[in-house]
């Protein structure tokens, strides 16, 4: 009798989640569109890329790694027949290597239509990068932030658009712009603090930027390499028995797709399962604090000049 009952709940809520997914119906295409995607060797971002690859755009894989970056590439390209999928080298979490990528796109494109922020990380501990920054929001918050206000001109050209990939751990992150490289301690709840950063961001360039449009999603949570840094026992529970509430890695894309393509993405937005979800409860209050947003601005714009 419970058996019976246990498996109809699990039904109703396999069900459930995978009708509240959403999908990326786009049918557009993006020839003569150039799109700049970090963190695509694998995952969420190798699955969007492949996609908007299918789509005949110019992709430029924004990666770390050499190796991973030309496989990716190769894949890509054997996989759609597209040879503008390029690779194109970039540590976003140093911001000498995030200045020199930019460097490349100048020298190389005449504009950007679509930038997105997707390379993400979640460690454990407290490292600092040779630059003097702490390595998650080196990677989640200062790249993301350079590497976007740098590309602005060449995205205003084509009255572009850049997604940031964010995550609904934010909900439970805090901004504290005291604390930005962790001079204060490290949180456990870096990788949710970075997040909510990058919401603070996106809604931020929003207010100041008209010619772009800028926007934050969450995809989901999606079973990739992010959870590597996970204890053994919540990766084994996160493949078994909660795998109903996660997401394969192209369906991860879907969101991040859909907020590339669709014409009803509003600058400023937050969105999730294909959908606004701005006001929501899985958005932090701090994320409509305009004082703090601001704040996190001036401060990030100050610790780059440092850097
Ligand atoms: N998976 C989820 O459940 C989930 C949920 C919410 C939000 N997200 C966000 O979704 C985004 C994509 O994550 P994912 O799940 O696809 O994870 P993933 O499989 O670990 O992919 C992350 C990508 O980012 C790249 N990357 C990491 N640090 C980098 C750096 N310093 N410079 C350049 N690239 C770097 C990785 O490169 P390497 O292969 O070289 O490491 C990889 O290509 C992240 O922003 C993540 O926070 C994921």
């Amino acid at each position: 009798m419970y058996l019976l009952f246990g498996c109809g709940v699990y039904v109703c809520l396999y069900l459930y989640l995978k009708l509240k997914k959403g999908k990326c119906n786009s049918k557009k295409t993006l020839e003569g569109k150039t799109i700049v995607i970090t963190g695509a060797n694998t995952g969420i971002g190798f699955e969007t890329a492949l996609d908007l690859a299918k789509r005949n755009g110019r992709i430029i894989l924004a990666c770390r790694n050499a190796q991973k970056g030309e496989e990716a590439k190769n894949k890509i390209v054997q996989l759609t027949g597209n040879t503008s999928v390029v690779f194109r080298q970039v540590d976003v979490s140093l911001m000498s290597s995030v200045k020199s990528f930019v460097d490349v796109i100048r020298r190389e494109e005449n504009k950007v239509d679509i930038l997105i922020n997707n390379a993400g990380i979640v460690v454990q501990n407290k490292i600092m990068t040779e630059e003097g920054l702490e390595l998650t929001f080196a990677t989640n918050h200062f790249g993301p932030f350079l590497l976007s206000t740098l590309l602005l001109d060449l995205l205003r050209k084509s009255k572009g658009r850049i997604v940031n990939v964010g995550s609904a751990a934010s909900v439970i992150g805090k901004v504290d712009c005291d604390n930005l490289r962790a001079e204060k301690g490290y949180s456990q709840l870096q990788y949710h603090n970075s997040k909510t950063a990058t919401l603070l961001f996106t809604k931020e360039l929003a207010r100041r930027e008209t010619d772009v449009t800028i926007c934050c999603v969450h995809p989901g949570t999606v079973r990739t390499n992010v959870f590597r840094h996970m204890p053994l026992p919540v990766k084994i529970l996160i493949s078994t028995v909660f795998r109903v509430l996660t997401r394969s890695p192209s369906e991860g894309a879907q969101p991040v797709l859909f907020c590339a393509l669709d014409d009803s993405i509003r600058t400023g937005g937050y969105y999730m399962d294909c959908r606004l979800c701005d006001h929501s409860l899985w958005v932090p209050k701090s994320a409509y604090d305009v004082g703090l947003a601001k704040k996190l601005w001036e401060t990030t714009e100050k610790i780059l000049a440092e850097c």
